[in-house]
């Protein structure tokens, strides 16, 4: 439609239907029924709101979209379709690894080529936004939702944020694409101690520099909404948040999509005690330019009141209005109300097989090889096809559940285990035992408990199953011990305070060690775990995350050596609980080891070291390599000028391998305290056996820039330090200096 036909539009409709454009109600509200009872009544929802409702959460299928858009066409009087909008996190019905495992990858390339395909696969099947890429950045393995994001570090998250974007929306205009939806702004990840949906306070100058910069990259790189945080920000939550929203969104990074609350967020502020009640919830908010209220009544029920009064100008409605009938016009929802969605296109493009086989291409970089001890003078992994005999032991040996909380709509008829994928890799079943359930308890999930096993509870007792492992591992070489937290431990309100393996799988592992066999875990989880307790009883760890449809298939490919790992971890992981939150680019102290004080009062703990037990960037191969001899271009840099680090990679092994080579950056004076090393670049470099390569990596002014100490965003002259290393611990250094 042409935008002057959408004014003319929107010049039509009544203040009740432009507050309508500003509500999302879910699925629930468009049944069959007629009578408002269930989810309308208990949000109290008219029919009246129904009718002029702007969007729908959460609805997918193609044909109940089209149910959905005709029924409501119908019945409206100006015809305004609705989009439909959901979830698509890390894939629809093919599923890829969880974000946190992609991140892993450092292939940004390759997670915009994913997510293309991911937005093909839902488009067809009726979705037109995805609330997703999640970014907020992540440093505090107790929290749940660490799964959902791309990690700790905000330069990899911001390269992981603009290529989601970019995938998902790349074929928007020939309506193969979603628009992307930008969440969950503001500084979500910073909840205190990791627990959701908890209070978020710090700096501005950290706030902008640490956590803000992912989101920046999502709206640079065109994301079409951005759905606020259930955080607050200074002590305002996000959703109410007047200059979070208008003078940092708007007005400094221009950003002129769609801003929709994250569910319920604007009834929360009346738990938040900064609204007395809905009405004054949905004021605040509107005020704070939050054009799309999620699954409230309180836009719907209290906006054209507040209008009336006097206490809310009309323009704020027609602002957001304007907005979301921009959005709908820019997926084309005027000419096809349903996006050519159809069962018949969406089957023809639903977990194809190239679709499947991408995400095992993406688990070959996701997986991390985080120990492959010697045993017997060889490295544990990889295991050889004949010869040594194996076992499957652990409750996600046989398990298809191993996509993450997040893959509602995985279609696990296309995920083999790893017990099934290593039988067709061996050409007969592998001895196998269960072993132990993932948990012993599940009642803490509480009505989630229902969904805990997915339908895989064994009946006999836990000694029963350990009776049966060990029985089994006692006739083999190998023992391969798939492991981790249960699926619903991690992503939302999937906090915890103890991130160990439950004790009784590490016992399980600790008994077959005793054995005296060969013990390989893989690990199954959302989050960095502390695996200090697992360390003693095993020879090698595989970290395979939750890694989707064809994790069972990618697990086997690494672990007999098909494909050598090349992941690299995106968020450290620690030796205790107690050192969180945990990340590499910790600021300077005025006490840091090896400083000038000495002995005990230097930053640290009495009982634990201050490194986790594997770093930010960290992870094994199976063909060794080296970085040697980095050198600068120059030892000058100046503004408008580009400056080469170069070093070497060499191959020393007769295995071809990929290394991901990244490069720090460390500012040695500021005028206010500087992180120790900061990543500024990456690079996935593949060599053959032998082999020796040169690699470089530009270095600008503007990859030197901060937040100073008058709050504006700059670099400072002075001297700088380079390391480039295989992982944020190992790295080798040279100086230079930026010159004003
Ligand atoms: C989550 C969001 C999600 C929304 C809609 C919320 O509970 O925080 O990430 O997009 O629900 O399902």
């Amino acid at each position: 439609m042409k935008e002057d036909d959408l004014r003319a539009l929107m010049g039509q409709m009544t203040l009740a239907e432009k507050v309508g454009q500003l509500v999302q109600l879910d699925g629930g509200c468009f049944g069959a029924s007629d009578v408002a009872t269930g989810p309308r009544a208990k949000l109290g929802v008219t029919q009246a709101d129904v009718d002029v409702c702007g969007s729908v959460l959460n609805v997918l299928g193609a044909d109940e979209v089209r149910r959905i858009q005709d029924a409501y066409l119908e019945r409206s009087r100006l015809k305004v379709p609705l989009p439909f909008m959901a979830d698509i996190i890390y894939g629809y019905q093919t599923c890829y690894p969880i974000p946190l495992a992609q991140a892993c990858s450092f292939d940004t390339d390759r997670v915009r080529d994913n997510y293309a395909l991911v937005a093909e696969e839902a488009a067809a099947d009726g979705c037109m936004v995805t609330f997703s890429p999640a970014v907020d950045v992540a440093r505090d393995a107790r929290w749940g939702r660490v799964m959902e994001m791309p990690g700790e570090d905000p330069y990899l998250s911001a390269r992981f944020a603009a290529a989601a974007v970019e995938g998902f929306q790349g074929g928007l205009d020939e309506g193969r694409g979603m628009a992307a939806c930008v969440k969950h702004f503001a500084g979500y990840g910073a909840v205190e101690g990791g627990r959701e949906y908890n209070t978020v306070d710090m700096s501005e100058r950290r706030f902008r520099q640490d956590y803000l910069s992912p989101y920046k990259a999502a709206v640079d790189a065109g994301a079409r909404l951005v759905m606020t945080s259930f955080n607050t920000v200074d002590m305002v939550p996000a959703t109410a948040n007047e200059w979070l929203m208008r003078d940092v969104l708007r007005d400094e990074w221009g950003f002129d999509g769609v801003v929709i609350t994250d569910y319920a967020a604007i009834h929360e502020l009346v738990f938040h005690g900064v609204a007395a009640d809905d009405r004054e919830a949905a004021l605040l908010a509107i005020r704070a330019g939050v054009d799309i209220d999620m699954k409230t009544s309180c836009y719907a029920a209290n906006l054209a009141g507040l209008v009336a009064e006097g206490l809310l100008d009309e323009a704020a409605i027609e602002e957001g209005c304007w907005r979301v009938l921009l959005l709908k016009n820019e997926l084309g929802l005027f000419e096809d109300p349903y996006r050519g969605c159809s069962a018949e296109r969406a089957a023809a493009v639903a977990c194809t097989p190239d679709r499947i086989s991408s995400v095992r291409e993406m688990c070959a970089e996701s997986l991390v090889l985080l120990e492959n001890k010697d045993v017997d003078g060889s490295p544990a992994l990889p295991l050889a096809k004949v010869g040594e005999r194996l076992a499957l032991v652990g409750p996600y040996a046989d398990s298809q559940d191993i996509v993450g909380m997040w893959a509602i709509h995985a279609d696990r008829s296309h995920s083999r285990s790893v017990r099934e994928a290593m039988a067709a890799v061996l050409g007969h079943d592998p001895a196998y035992a269960k072993g132990c359930e993932t948990l012993l308890d599940v009642s803490f999930l509480g009505s989630f408990a229902k969904f805990a096993g997915g339908g895989s509870e064994d009946p006999r007792t836990p000694e029963e199953l350990e009776a049966e492992a060990l029985a089994v591992a006692a006739g083999v070489d190998t023992v391969v011990l798939c492991l981790g937290e249960h699926m619903l431990q991690s992503g939302e309100a999937g906090a915890r305070t103890d991130i160990r393996l439950p004790d009784h799988q590490v016992a399980l592992a600790a008994k077959i060690k005793a054995l005296g066999k060969k013990v390989v875990a893989v690990l199954f989880n959302g989050r960095p775990l502390v695996l200090t307790d697992l360390l003693p009883h095993v020879d090698a760890i595989l970290e395979a995350w939750y890694p989707g449809t064809a994790g069972g298939d990618a697990v086997c490919d690494i672990l007999f050596g098909d494909v050598n790992p090349s992941g690299r971890l995106a968020m450290s992981f620690p030796e205790t609980s107690g050192q969180m939150p945990l990340y590499y680019a910790q600021f300077s102290t005025g006490r840091p080891k090896g400083g000038s004080h000495e002995g005990r009062f230097v930053t640290g703990y009495l009982d634990a070291p201050n490194e986790g037990l594997y770093p930010f960037g960290y992870g094994l191969s199976y063909h060794s390599a080296r970085l040697t001899g980095l050198r600068l271009s120059a030892d000058t840099l100046r503004p408008g000028e580009t400056l080469r680090a170069t070093v070497t990679l060499s191959n020393d092994s007769d295995i071809a391998g990929t290394d991901v080579v990244q490069l720090y950056v460390r500012d040695l004076v500021g005028s206010v305290v500087r992180p120790i090393k900061e990543l500024r670049g990456y690079q996935r470099v593949a060599t053959r056996p032998g082999e020796r390569v040169e690699v470089s990596f530009d270095i600008t002014e503007e990859m030197l820039r901060f937040w100073r100490r008058d709050m504006t965003y700059g670099s400072e002259p002075g001297a700088f330090q380079v390391m480039v290393g295989f992982n944020s611990q190992t790295t080798a250094s040279v100086d230079f200096e930026l010159v004003g």
